[in-house]
């Protein structure tokens, strides 16, 4: 009793000795209280604006507004496949590159047929390096290049330290992942600076925006490409181009563990197809989006570590992780 006593002495002591501070103290609450509100409100008008209000008006006409031909790395599976079918149902005609000649030839026959558009495929297998892109610039010459889909990349196996990630995973990870985007940003962009129009949407990944220990050269890559689209929009924003990151977070495509409750869960992992329809949606809008409401509300949260977004993000990625390990 006595103590309890002698802390409530305190407690009044130091109320009182604090008197002159509280009001000064409220203030800054407040302050803080109303730019925390400005930001959630702000955040959640660009959402709206940016996820949902497109997808209600009349869609954009993509050929006249960039061209006639879309070029789409990767694009035999997941999202590169996804977004080549979203750009076919916008009446583009598509250029299919993958590595492998009979998916690649099924899946451009498949779109060809459900869209009614010209399809055409690039064998190329971006792991081999300098040696592809001579016969994909001459596969490109004199095609109207209205939109260049950078998608293609390869992931680590599992999470894995730095030094046991093999030097053959390390070379894919700079050819298919840095050298590809670059290389068919070279190619096409002159084109479309000729025509004064274009579009180079390049997938990047979440993972871009922080350090990302055990995918520490994969979440790099992502970086470079994030930041390589954003200088290239500053560049060529005047000349007519439009340039877009793209920094998606789980998607359920055989990058992401098939099989896993993350595939079921797909508010916030939404299947390609689904994934493409929004992204598609943002092209033109926004130069720098996850491409899906969801992910930019986890992406919105990252600078407030305590907020329940977070926790979600991060339970999202371990177990993703995990799953794959
Ligand atoms: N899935 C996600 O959760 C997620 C999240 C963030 C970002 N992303 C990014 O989104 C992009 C697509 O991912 P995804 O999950 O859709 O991948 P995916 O399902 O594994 O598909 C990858 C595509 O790239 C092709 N490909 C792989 N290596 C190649 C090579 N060396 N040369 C030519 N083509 C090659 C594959 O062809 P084959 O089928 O013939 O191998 C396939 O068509 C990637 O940039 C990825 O980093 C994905």
């Amino acid at each position: 009793m006595a103590a309890v006593d002698s802390f409530y002495l305190l407690y009044r002591e130091i109320a009182r000795s604090c008197n002159c501070y509280v009001e000064a103290l409220a203030l800054v609450g407040a302050w803080y209280t109303a730019r925390k509100s400005i930001t959630v409100i702000c955040d959640f008008y660009s959402l709206i604006r940016l996820h949902f209000v497109p997808r209600l008006v009349s869609r954009a006409d993509l050929i006249k507004q960039y061209g006639r031909w879309a070029v789409v790395s990767g694009a035999t599976d997941g999202i590169g496949r996804a977004y080549a079918e979203e750009l076919a149902s916008r009446g583009l005609s598509i250029i299919l590159i993958s590595q492998n000649q009979e998916k690649l030839q099924m899946v451009a026959k498949d779109i060809a047929d459900t869209y009614k558009v010209e399809t055409d495929i690039i064998v190329a297998d971006f792991s081999n390096g300098r040696e592809i892109y001579d016969p994909i610039r001459e596969a490109l010459k004199d095609r109207d290049i209205g939109i260049l889909v950078n998608n293609v990349a390869v992931f680590y196996p599992y999470p894995q330290y730095f030094t046991q990630v093999t030097e053959d995973k390390l070379w894919d990870i700079i050819n298919v992942n840095i050298a590809a985007a670059s290389l068919m940003v070279h190619i096409v962009l002159p084109g479309m600076v000729e025509r004064k129009k274009g579009a180079v949407v390049t997938i990047s990944s979440g993972s871009c925006c922080k350090p990302t220990p055990q995918l520490a050269a994969f979440s790099a890559s992502k970086a470079y490409l994030d930041h390589f689209s954003r200088a290239l929009q500053y560049e060529y924003a005047s000349k007519g181009i439009f340039v877009q990151s793209l920094i998606p977070f789980c998607i359920a495509t055989h990058m992401t563990a098939p099989g896993s409750f993350l595939h079921k869960c797909s508010w916030l992992v939404p299947s390609p197809k689904v994934y493409a329809h929004h992204a598609v949606s943002t092209l033109g809008i926004s130069k720098r989006t996850t491409g899906y409401w969801s992910h930019s509300i986890q992406i919105g949260s990252q600078s407030d570590c305590s907020s329940p977004w977070t926790l979600i993000l991060w339970c999202q990625w371990s177990v993703g992780l995990s799953c794959l390990g």
